[in-house]
């Protein structure tokens, strides 16, 4: 920030956890000694609101605040919140509009810099800001027109992470992965082998951090797996899937309650098996399940998936996230409305009958 000639910035915050574990302290200390002033903005919340963004928008656009870039300090919620703000402050209307594609997103964002505090989402690599607004049943990402400028990752400040969201973060760069892998068949090989390599250090890692949260090489490891996951490297070259975040996201949408990973832990469970058992993508499931799991055969694989994902204890159905089958219409039409915003998947495009069939078998 100082290179980049910053005076003074606005620090986006959770809900406290930076404070417990004393890395507002440090952060606050480095910012004094390097001469720039600093604003608080506290209180995002998981499954983040576009009305905090609204709040952080204006705070940005009173000019009596001077304030000049924004800095993220947690996890895949507070970087999202950091970067709607940070786009809205250079955008003349509401920035909810360019989430729902109804703008195109400004071209010249205030600068945004991370401290990030939980590997999961990739957030802290990309340009992408995934809003709710609950009111509107929607949950729904975006892309701006800037990354963070720089990101810093201790993987010490994990120490602290519940294993709750420690699952969460595997299970979404997992899914980031897979929904990424699960492509057109014959797509790039280099950016596939890059790909399996890092579902397979995610696994390795997970196993070490299971034993002991504090285990500094395979946070390290498994930071640097998950931050790539979605910085683009893996999809270069492949037309990648996103189903299960589109599903993911409408439970979201529907349920606050549901943390992202847990999510996608359910639909996933239930996603791959339906797949596969249409023959879609079958050399690629026959390339993953020999690569990840070591089998060449697919549905020891995916039992190995599931044997996976319980190790780590992911949630297995639409039960566990405290939903029933009566909520299943209502998640089918939030994914049917949301998913024509995006890129629909060219391996099986969501019909509301396939999305409540996926549904049910979770
Ligand atoms: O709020 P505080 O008190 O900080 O506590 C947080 C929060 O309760 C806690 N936490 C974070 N770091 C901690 C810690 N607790 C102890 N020690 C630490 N070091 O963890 C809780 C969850 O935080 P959150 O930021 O919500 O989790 P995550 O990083 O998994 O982010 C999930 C959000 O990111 C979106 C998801 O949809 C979801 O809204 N995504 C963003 C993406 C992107 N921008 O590229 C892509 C993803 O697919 C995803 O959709
Ligand atoms: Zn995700």
């Amino acid at each position: 920030m100082k290179a980049d000639g910053i005076k003074k910035v606005l620090c986006v915050l959770g809900g406290g956890s930076t404070k417990a574990t004393g890395l507002w302290d440090r952060i606050t200390k480095s910012l004094k000694e390097n001469g720039i002033e600093y604003s608080e903005f506290w209180g995002v919340q998981p499954n983040p609101l576009i009305s905090k963004v609204r709040e952080g928008v204006a705070v940005c656009k009173d000019p009596a605040n001077k304030i000049e870039a924004v800095l993220a300090i947690g996890g895949g919620s507070v970087i999202d919140t950091a970067k709607g703000i940070a786009s809205g402050a250079k955008f003349s209307s509401d920035i909810w509009d360019v989430y729902l594609r109804k703008a195109a997103p400004p071209e010249e964002p205030l600068p945004m810099y991370t401290v990030l505090t939980l590997s999961a989402t990739g957030s802290e690599y990309n340009n992408c800001s995934v809003m709710s607004s609950p009111e509107e049943e929607r949950k729904i990402g975006v892309f701006f027109a800037n990354r963070p400028r720089a990101t810093a990752i201790d993987p010490t400040v994990q120490f602290t992470l519940p294993w709750r969201q420690v699952m969460c973060g595997a299970v979404d760069a997992t899914s980031h992965l897979m929904e990424q892998y699960f492509s057109r068949p014959n797509e790039t090989d280099c950016s596939r082998e890059i790909n399996l390599a890092l579902q397979r250090s995610i696994i390795k890692s997970m196993i070490k951090i299971k034993a002991n949260n504090e285990d500094y090489e395979a946070r390290a490891n498994f930071s640097w797996a998950v931050s790539v996951a979605l910085n683009g490297l893996p999809r270069l070259g492949m037309s990648g899937d996103w189903n299960v975040h589109w599903i993911e996201e409408a439970i979201s949408a529907i349920d606050g309650r549901t943390a992202h990973g847990e999510g996608l832990a359910v639909v996933s469970r239930s996603y791959y098996k339906f797949l596969w058992k249409r023959g879609i993508a079958k050399e690629m499931f026959e390339e993953w399940a020999e690569s990840v799991f070591g089998t060449k055969n697919v549905d020891e694989a995916l039992k190995k998936f599931d044997e996976l994902l319980d190790s780590w204890e992911a949630p297995m159905k639409l039960a566990d996230l405290g939903l029933t089958e009566a909520d299943i219409p209502r998640i089918v039409r939030v994914e049917q409305e949301q998913n024509k915003m995006g890129v629909r998947s060219p391996l099986l495009p969501l019909t509301p009958e396939l999305t409540t069939e996926i549904l049910r078998n979770t």
